[in-house]
């Protein structure tokens, strides 16, 4: 990094960077570093700033509500949590959900969907019916039953044993379907994966997973706590993808940048739920929920989402613009909002993918990775179509650049 406000070896753990920007104010899609350099954020802190950064509204919500009361656990509730449940349950299908279960991060709305799963299957199947099967690429969280499932080496290979019963399927694959028996409680998926490198599930892959685990009374349990929450421009991926899913799980975006997350359970799961099966203390507070309140009427707001698909089209031209002039800019892949770039290149040249993120932060403009090969972005959902320009502009030159360095 060439910037000023770049500080090196922070008191955190060794498993993060051990230099860091810092990062001061937000406006939308700007953010201002501590020297005053401007970026444009096209990360959203990882797909969690869907309505920008600097939010008055939401500001002012949080500050009203940790006036009146900040926290109550769950042994009582409040209004805020009331209101966000009524709204969330009826998200999907007219039915489809009956309950839900707040927590505070994504891993967490995973392990709450895996432990309803095993509740509902020993309830209704007996004992032996615990299995869960995820796929290749897919990244559902550090805890360690997420983690479990999250089968990337690097992440799971330190932690071993992990817990007993988890399977990987290759993603896509109708044929490894086949080994889905009555012995699994669930299947884990992205139905569109973030850090994987954003593939979406094929039409017969879904059809043949709702076959497979209907059959088998097996849960689906759509994790779409990256690709949902309208950043493809429909409230779930899923509903543009032919898959409906018993549990779906939700966090980043949900309350404007403070922790929180969902997990939507339907009634013949909740009525195999009795209490002290789970539980949280932070989870689904008045503060959270009274900002996902507002968060939730925006995105949801049909005007809100008809942008997000334009801007998502918008973008896709970019991206293929570019694909057009560099030849190794080999794919565009992703939904609406949540885009990759894949800079294909020889394993040799393995410096080019961070050379190109590092590149782009010192010209102004904030990217993430996806899988070895993948520039990864998520904009907030309001991003502008000028911003759109500005940042594949600044692309261009980047890539104008490293592709001389690397000869690619
Ligand atoms: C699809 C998906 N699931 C789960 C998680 C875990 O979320 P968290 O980091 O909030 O625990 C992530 C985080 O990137 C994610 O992208």
């Amino acid at each position: 990094m060439s910037v000023d406000s770049v500080v090196h070896k922070p008191p955190f753990p060794k498993n993060y960077a051990d230099e860091f920007l810092v990062l001061d104010h937000g406006k939308g899609t700007e953010i201002w570093d501590t020297a005053g350099k401007r970026y444009l954020d096209f990360t959203g802190g990882i797909a969690v700033n869907s309505l920008g950064h600097g939010r008055k509204d939401l500001a002012q919500i949080a500050r009203k509500q940790m006036e009146k009361l900040t926290h109550v656990s769950n042994l009582y509730t409040t209004e805020p949590a009331l209101e966000l449940a009524a709204k969330l349950v009826k998200t999907g299908n007219p039915g489809q959900f009956a309950a839900v279960h707040f927590g505070n991060s994504g891993t967490e709305a995973n392990e709450a969907a895996l432990k309803y799963a095993r509740v509902y299957a020993l309830r209704t199947k007996g004992e032996g019916h615990h299995k869960f099967l995820s796929f290749t690429g897919a990244f559902h969280g550090r805890t360690l039953g997420s983690l479990s499932l999250t089968f990337t080496e690097k992440y799971q290979k330190p932690y071993a044993p992990l817990i007993p019963g988890c399977e990987v399927a290759p993603y896509n694959d109708v044929k490894a379907l086949a080994r889905l028996d009555r012995t699994y409680a669930a299947v884990l998926i992205e139905p569109l994966q973030g850090e994987g490198g954003l593939d979406k599930i094929s039409p017969a892959f879904a059809k043949a997973l709702q076959d497979t685990c209907a059959k088998h009374d097996i849960l689906i349990i759509a994790d779409e706590i990256q690709g949902g929450y309208g950043r493809t421009g429909t409230f779930f991926a899923w509903q543009q993808l032919g898959l409906t899913p018993d549990i779906v799980t939700l966090a980043k975006p949900m309350a404007g940048g403070l922790p929180l997350s969902a997990t939507l359970i339907p009634a013949k799961v909740n009525n195999q739920v009795h209490v002290g099966d789970h539980g949280t203390t932070f989870g689904g507070g008045p503060v959270t929920t009274a900002v996902a309140n507002r968060v939730y009427d925006i995105i949801t707001d049909p005007k809100f989402l008809d942008t997000v698909i334009k801007r998502g089209k918008s973008f896709d031209r970019l991206l293929k613009g570019l694909k057009k002039d560099f030849p190794f800019a080999d794919q565009v892949k992703g939904m609406g909002l949540l885009k990759g770039l894949r800079l294909k290149h020889d394993p040799a040249q393995k410096a080019l993918m961070g050379e190109v993120i590092s590149a782009c932060l010192d010209k102004g403009l904030l990217v993430l990775r996806a899988g070895s090969d993948i520039l990864r972005f998520a904009p907030p959902l309001t991003v502008s179509k000028k911003e759109l320009e500005e940042a594949v502009a600044i692309l261009r030159t980047v890539l104008e650049e490293k592709a001389k360095a690397f000869g690619v």
